[in-house]
């Protein structure tokens, strides 16, 4: 399909008038509807009509009907038609309508997914992150959506994180060089072509004490302005239009609350223009009682806040501020006032219904030419950590045993925030792609699949690649933590949420000693292994390294598992390089660690 002739973005003083036209005219309980965020689940297009509601998400996970691209344009056509009606003399504001299509669209039936985001910080490539963003922003507007909550621009300071994988790097230049080249992808020149982006989660994320998912960062000004912010300023640079506020605290004190960090800072000393809006009920998280914690954080500078479920309850509470006078009608004013200028400037005041929209529904979903681009990325993530005894390119005349519980597994190549918020398991949820076993037998017609490695036979076979590494994970049940269960109380009696995590320890032949029992197995037979790690972040891998040939790490790289036999047959040499220090032990609560391999390591094949 051709590119639709798209219109030219309106000029900034065209969009001021607009929005103070639209301003004049709203009535209080509109200004509070746009300011609300509801959950799909929860929000139906009469919930949008009646309570003036600005912004639907869907959470990771949360589909309409059967899933098809399809499904999402009507939901969203329901959505606008509702949000549109002018009728009784409303105003008629098109909604936003969000996702997290943060490695692709994946929560989509059989959309690309893209390796998350510390494999492509492998690739130092600008230009390959801004060809990705535009593929993915083609994938979301192929399902009649607008807003996409990314690109996270934590610059991760202890793997321990469980969000680890959301980062592009530990290198603040590489992230913030990324971070533009995303945003420019992605919003495209904000018209029928381009995505609203998110800069995410405002600040600190990668930084919490003992990688601690939504913990407490104890940030110097000198680190917040050195590795927190330089991905922020080239997002701002390139026009990133909404800015997500993240559950951590920085020194004690909430994000969601901090109105040194939200307004100070970002609207104020940064002359950031967009919207704010909160995290998933992060609003609840800082003060006990909800209607004050609304009041807190929306004081603080929430624009938008988001509703996992209960939307009606937070509005209740956003009103009552009001009506009390603890949130000053200025305050409102500049809320909505940010909100309508991110739906002037992306031109959603002058789009047609999602169901006429160019994109809408259109073949460029998940097809031949999108999957390229994501195979290339796949490529160009591995990175070779060791080569001994010339066992690579492996030739396609070679007898290759495939092993390892990830050998064939599209679920486990993505990892979370893919057609579920944990991720997922198997060929069957994720359709369109390939495993990496799929890969290699493409090339190699007569290899062998034996996941437990048990067929292993030196007569048979010269070779084996073992696919091995973590399970799907996201957020907070990623977090390694070597202390156990108990989330440590933050300063203040504030809360963080507290889940069960992944384990207490990245030695990877203690979390997943099955990984190493296949690697040695094998290798008792006598045959050469390369092993390919899948995984969210560096983890601790002496003794798996000790029992194979070669061994590449191969991160979460999505839906396109041929990527890796395109580097594994040589047909392209292998080119990642580290994009983060790879610790030889377990990091100490600041995230510090010896350094087994350093960022921008990474071997070559010729
Ligand atoms: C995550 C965000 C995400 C939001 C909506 C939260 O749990 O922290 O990154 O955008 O959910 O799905």
């Amino acid at each position: 399909m051709s590119a639709p002739t798209l219109p030219r973005p309106t000029a900034p003083a065209a969009v001021e008038e607009r929005v103070e036209a639209i301003l004049a005219r709203l009535r209080l309980e509109e200004k509070l509807g746009q300011m609300m965020m509801g959950e799909r689940a929860s929000t139906t297009p009469d919930d949008v009509r009646s309570h003036h509601i600005g912004a639907v998400l869907s959470g990771s996970g949360s589909v309409p009907g059967a899933n098809a691209p399809a499904d999402w344009v009507a939901l969203n056509d329901a959505l606008w038609a509702a949000s549109t009606d002018a009728t009784d003399g409303r105003a008629a504001i098109p909604l936003l309508y969000a996702v997290d299509a943060v490695h692709g669209h994946a929560n989509v039936r059989g959309a690309t997914i893209f390796p998350h985001h510390i494999g492509l910080g492998a690739a130092r490539d600008p230009a390959l992150i801004e060809r990705l963003a535009r593929v993915c922003a083609r994938e979301v507007l192929a399902t009649g959506l607008d807003w996409n909550f990314a690109p996270t621009l934590a610059v991760v300071q202890n793997v321990q994180w469980g969000r680890t994988y959301e980062s592009f790097s530990d290198d603040p230049a590489l992230v913030a060089a990324y971070a533009e080249a995303f945003v420019r992808g992605m919003q495209g020149t904000l018209d029928d072509d381009g995505v609203v982006a998110c800069a995410k989660h405002w600040i600190g994320d990668g930084a919490t004490n003992e990688g601690i998912d939504q913990g407490d960062a104890v940030l110097s000004p000198e680190a917040l302005e050195q590795t927190h912010l330089p991905p922020y300023l080239a997002a701002l640079r390139a026009g990133v239009l909404t800015v997500m506020v993240s559950f951590n605290s920085v020194n004690g004190i909430k994000c969601h609350a901090h109105g040194a960090l939200l307004t100070g800072l970002l609207k104020e000393r940064l002359g950031f223009s967009g919207l704010v809006v909160s995290d998933w009920d992060g609003v609840d998280q800082v003060a006990d009682d909800l209607d004050e914690a609304i009041v807190r954080a929306v004081n603080a500078g929430v624009d938008m806040i988001m509703c996992a479920a209960d939307w009606r309850r937070r509005l209740i509470g956003l009103a009552a501020g009001v009506a009390s006078g603890a949130i000053p009608m200025a305050r409102i004013d500049d809320a909505v006032r940010r909100i309508l200028r991110v739906k002037v400037r992306a031109g959603l005041l002058d789009r047609v219904r999602p169901a006429e929209r160019p994109w809408a529904d259109s073949e460029t979903f998940g097809s031949a030419a999108h999957r390229a681009v994501a195979r290339e990325a796949v490529r160009r993530s591995l990175v070779l950590l060791q080569h001994n005894d010339d066992v690579l390119p492996l030739r396609p005349g070679q007898r290759i045993l495939v092993a390892g519980k990830h050998a064939d597994d599209v679920s486990h190549q993505c990892g979370g925030f893919s057609a579920a918020w944990q991720g997922t398991h198997g060929n069957d949820a994720i359709v369109g792609g390939t495993s990496i076993w799929q890969g290699i037998r493409t090339v190699s017609p007569d290899a062998t699949l034996s996941v437990d490695g048990s067929a292993a036979d030196p007569q048979r076979h010269d070779v084996a690649v073992v696919v091995i590494g973590e399970m799907p994970y996201a957020e907070g049940m990623g977090d390694i933590r070597p202390g156990g269960w108990i989330t440590p109380p933050l300063p203040g009696g504030l809360f963080t949420v507290n889940l069960e995590p992944y384990g207490t320890t990245l030695q990877l032949a203690s979390r997943h000693p099955e990984d190493l029992a296949t690697i040695e197995a094998i290798r008792a037979k006598g045959i050469p292994v390369v092993a390919i790690l899948l995984s969210g972040r560096p983890v601790l891998i002496d003794r798996e390294l000790a029992a194979s040939q070669a061994f590449i790490a191969a991160w979460l790289p999505g839906s396109e598992g041929a990527g890796v036999a395109d580097v594994l047959f040589g047909a392209h040499d292998v080119t990642g390089v580290l994009p983060l220090d790879w610790p030889a032990t377990a990091p100490a609560p600041d995230g510090r660690a010896p350094i087994r391999f350093p960022r921008g390591f990474g071997l070559t094949l010729r």
